[in-house]
């Protein structure tokens, strides 16, 4: 049922964006993207082109599956590959749906992640029918936690982890939990 809800919305946009699924002529600009340090500044290492070359034909495996794979952001007026920014079944913890966001540089500031997460979360409750969507982030990762601010995600501090296999001492172990339910996101909906 899930799959046949997404498969009707292959392609969507939104005022400055086209949000749409994996494309094999995305990995030019996934390739750029990942290796970029000021990108992958909170992330464990850049990514060689082989490995960008590997994360898009697990992210279109993934979308196979699930329906969705952190979906790609398209600028709607130029069609330039501006990152991935959406929902992820992810593979780290049990059931649960996670929404999350990578642009390049040139994108940031404009609000272009809240733009492309809200109609993703709107998909998520309304459409699926999820009762709750989650985020997780790097503490010190400050414009990611914000975009989530901006969302309506709640973040009780309690709930920070060290992500595993990370050691505790490196600055990328600690990670924040943010939770958006279902019943939160329509009363902000409502006003
Ligand atoms: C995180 C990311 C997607 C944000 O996208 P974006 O479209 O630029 O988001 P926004 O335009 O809404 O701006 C981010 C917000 O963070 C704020 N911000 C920027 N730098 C900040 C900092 N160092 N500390 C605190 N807030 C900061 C901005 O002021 C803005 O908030 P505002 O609208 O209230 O002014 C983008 O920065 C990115 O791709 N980063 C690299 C990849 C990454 O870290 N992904 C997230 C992993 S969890």
């Amino acid at each position: 049922m899930t799959e046949i809800l997404i498969e009707r919305c292959p392609r969507v946009e939104t005022e400055r964006l086209v949000l749409r699924k994996w494309e094999e002529r995305d990995l030019e600009g996934l390739i750029r993207m990942n290796g970029d340090p000021r990108v992958m500044e909170f992330f464990p290492s850049l990514q060689s082109s082989e490995e960008a070359k590997r994360y898009l034909e697990i992210s279109i495996r993934q979308q196979e599956k699930h329906g969705f794979c952190f979906p790609v952001v398209e600028d709607k007026e130029t069609g330039t590959f501006l990152g991935f920014c959406g929902l992820n079944v992810p593979g780290y913890s049990g059931p649960c749906v996670e929404i999350g966001w990578r642009l390049i540089p040139e994108a940031w500031g404009k609000g272009i992640a809240v733009e492309a997460a809200k109609f993703w979360l709107g998909f998520g409750f309304e459409t699926l029918q999820l009762d709750e969507i989650v985020a997780i982030v790097v503490v010190q990762n400050h414009k990611s936690r914000r975009v989530m601010e901006k969302l309506g995600m709640m973040h009780d501090p309690a709930e920070d982890f060290d992500f595993p296999n990370v050691p505790v001492d490196d600055p990328l172990c600690r990670h924040a939990l943010y939770r958006l339910s279902a019943n939160r996101f329509r009363e902000q909906a409502n006003g």
